[in-house]
């Protein structure tokens, strides 16, 4: 088991040079010329190790091969397609390939982005004995080197690198799959704040509200970046440059107030229905602060905020509380 583990570490390694390797060649310039076109440069490109996997559907499976490992390794390591009818195939054809790092910087799995509109926009290896999606942080190798306090977490690769080659080292992703606590956990070993800087359209929206909850559980404080009215970090930082976007974190909001603007949406508050309806639904909310102070903090924050009466929401408060015991 210990030795399946080292040769996949290493067949990764003979993989992520490989594709690095043909971003070089003629074939690769498609690829080359994509990242630059995404304003990468050469450094970061080899920071990152990004690559190009070709258009031959088998050529990584016999350089593989000839390197001496043996096909049930090779299928193990999730890039390598095996099917008794249709044969031997690579899993990533014709993408721009991104080597996912864990903190030891040893590549345990890759993700593969088409060029064009094509779908899936990203292809990612299966679970493999190496790689376990909930466990890791795309660029958390990079980011615990940074002395900045707090750690910025995105949805997706480009949002990792674009950040980082603008100077924000901090910045780490949860690849889109929903954000964990074995996640939370690993965060918290190398800060107390998380900046959370999703996607500013709905799926963005709601993976935020489903983390908040899972990293204050691990005992991070959190706050949400808003990139609007730019769809995502990587975006925000091609439009605006990083003075604006380190404006924007300083900006950035205590997760319960962004938690309360969302709950707004759902409301009109000038129908006075709607209005009571809000009120009890923040009245509710307020409970999740269980220590006094805090708790009156936030209630008396929330009712100037909507000119409700600190007594009268506090009163509300007490109700919802009421009815737990
Ligand atoms: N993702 C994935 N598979 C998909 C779509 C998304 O694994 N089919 C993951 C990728 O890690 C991606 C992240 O979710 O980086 C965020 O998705 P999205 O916002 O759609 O992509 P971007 O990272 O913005 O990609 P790009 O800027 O290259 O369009
Ligand atoms: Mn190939
Ligand atoms: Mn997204
Ligand atoms: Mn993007
Ligand atoms: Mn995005």
């Amino acid at each position: 088991q210990a030795d399946l583990k080292s040769k996949l570490l290493d067949i990764n390694k003979e993989a992520a040079k490989y594709f690095y390797y043909q971003l070089k060649t003629p074939g690769g310039k498609i690829a080359l010329d994509y990242l630059q076109n995404r304003q990468l440069s050469e450094e970061t490109i080899k920071q990152f190790g990004l690559g190009y996997s070709n258009k031959f559907s088998d050529d990584l499976y016999r350089y593989l091969r000839g390197l001496g490992y043996d096909d049930s390794t090779l299928k193990e390591s999730g890039l390598i397609t095996m099917d008794e009818k249709k044969g031997v195939f690579d899993k990533f054809w014709n993408r721009v390939m991104f080597p996912i790092m864990d903190v030891n910087n040893k590549v345990i799995g890759f993700g593969g982005r088409v060029m064009g509109d094509g779908l899936p926009k990203y292809l990612n290896s299966p679970e493999t004995k190496l790689f376990d999606k909930s466990r890791n942080l795309y660029g958390l190798n990079f980011a615990r080197i940074s002395r900045k306090k707090n750690i910025l977490i995105c949805e997706g690769y480009m949002d990792v690198i674009a950040l980082h080659q603008a100077g924000f080292t901090n910045a780490v992703a949860s690849l889109g799959t929903a954000f964990t606590g074995l996640q939370a956990n690993l965060l918290k070993r190398y800060t107390d704040e998380v900046l959370i800087t999703y996607d500013s359209d709905e799926a963005g929206t709601k993976a935020a509200l489903r983390a908040i909850p899972i990293l204050k559980a691990a005992g991070l404080s959190t706050k949400v970046i808003d990139m609007r009215p730019y769809k995502d970090p990587d975006e925000f930082i091609k439009a605006l440059g990083a003075e604006e976007f380190q404006k924007r974190i300083e900006e950035a909001r205590n997760s319960f107030y962004f938690e309360i603007d969302v709950l707004e949406k759902n409301y009109d508050l000038s129908d006075p229905e709607h209005k009571t309806k809000f009120y009890n639904e923040i009245g509710k909310k307020l409970l999740v602060f269980t220590e006094e102070i805090e708790r009156n903090n936030y209630i008396e924050a929330i009712a100037n905020r909507y000119n409700i009466g600190f007594d009268n929401l506090r009163k509300l408060v007490n109700r919802y509380g009421a009815r737990l015991i």
